[in-house]
């Protein structure tokens, strides 16, 4: 199998709206053709065996759509009780379905990430449920939103980074009872072009136009939380890792104007390849033996100096902490 190699993806510029529509449509192009050198995808040991999940219970982010849904389908193909926690029962309806019509396991979670209230709402009602936890997946996201979130973060850093780090806080516990366990967030490249942390800026609403730069700043916040959840999470029997699943033809993209958005879309892997490198870290054998990676095409792969960053990692956790306290 190949997939589309994102390797020496950059990330997309943001657009003026003053702009050339006909530029960016170009710019665009350009960006996914950059990406699209197929490479072999590494096999997944376990993705393959036959309800290699049999017993288990996982909880994925935003899995009506794009990347979720697949991995929510697959883990429950593999045999795992599946929660799956978004945003609109009625958008969860069709993804329900269809796992149950696979034969699949599945319950619904109402989550609104965006609101630490509602966050802690899904956690309890999961908690009351008196069940073990042995995989979640940090996989919700907007990407080109503009905003603050209710609980009053700027918009993709509210709902990519604080949404899942109290998610995960309220969770851990079970997690730790359930070990061996797993801890995988779906971040991105696109965090390579974050030039770091502005503390204020993330307290304030999306502040540039397209909302690009605030969502790389996002996703460098969850390649650090990662990194940071595993150096406290060391010898605990939970790992964790991050991961870039590709540049996918999923609904990430709604914020591009049509008719951009069909046309960047046409060199963009699916939403099923999209979910390959998820399913790695949730599954293989070899990705329970690491922890605080970041993978690329289901291999470990280095992320930004940034990304690496200790003394920026603890102060990120450090300060969320008081944020959701
Ligand atoms: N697609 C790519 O090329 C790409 C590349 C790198 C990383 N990623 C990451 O992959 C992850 C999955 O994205 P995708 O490509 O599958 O996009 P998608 O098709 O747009 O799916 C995103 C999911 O997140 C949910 N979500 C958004 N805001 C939420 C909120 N406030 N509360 C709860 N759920 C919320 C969406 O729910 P609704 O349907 O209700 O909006 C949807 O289920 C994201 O973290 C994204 O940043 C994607």
């Amino acid at each position: 199998m190949v997939v589309v190699d994102t390797r020496n993806c950059t990330g997309i510029r943001g657009w003026p709206p003053g702009g050339s529509p006909v530029l960016y449509a170009d710019r665009l192009r350009n960006h996914a053709r950059a990406c699209a050198t197929p490479v072999p995808m590494q096999a997944s040991t376990s993705i393959d065996r036959p309800r290699a999940l049999a017993g288990q219970v996982a909880l994925i982010t935003g899995a009506n759509t794009g990347i979720g849904r697949v991995t929510a389908r697959r883990l429950a193909e593999l045999g795992a009780h599946v929660f799956v926690a978004c945003r609109s029962a009625q958008r969860a309806a069709a993804v329900i379905e269809e796992i149950r019509a696979g034969g699949g396991s599945v319950e619904a979670l109402q989550i609104d990430l965006a609101d630490l209230g509602s966050v802690r709402a899904c956690a309890d009602a999961f908690l009351g449920r008196d069940r073990p936890l042995h995989l979640l997946v940090n996989n919700g996201g907007i990407a080109g939103g503009r905003g603050l979130t209710a609980s009053g973060f700027e918009l993709a850093f509210g709902v990519n980074h604080v949404g899942h780090f109290l998610l995960t806080r309220l969770l851990l516990e079970r997690l730790r009872r359930s070990a061996p366990s797993r801890i995988v967030t779906v971040a991105s490249r696109a965090h390579y072009r974050a030039g770091g942390i502005d503390w204020e800026a993330v307290r304030r609403p999306t502040a540039s136009l397209t909302g690009w730069p605030e969502y790389q700043v996002s996703k460098l916040a969850n390649v650090l939380f990662s990194a940071e959840l595993a150096r406290r999470l060391a010898g605990s029997g939970v790992t964790t890792g991050a991961v870039h699943p590709g540049v996918v033809a999923s609904d990430i993209w709604r914020s591009v104007p049509w008719p951009i958005r069909p046309l960047i879309k046409l060199r963009m892997i699916s939403s099923e390849d999209g979910a390959r490198t998820t399913l790695h870290c949730a599954t293989s054998a070899e990705a329970a033996t690491q922890s605080g990676l970041y993978y690329d095409a289901c291999r470990p792969r280095t992320p930004s100096e940034r990304a690496r960053d200790e003394t920026l990692a603890r102060e990120l956790w450090s300060r969320t902490e008081r944020w959701v306290a």
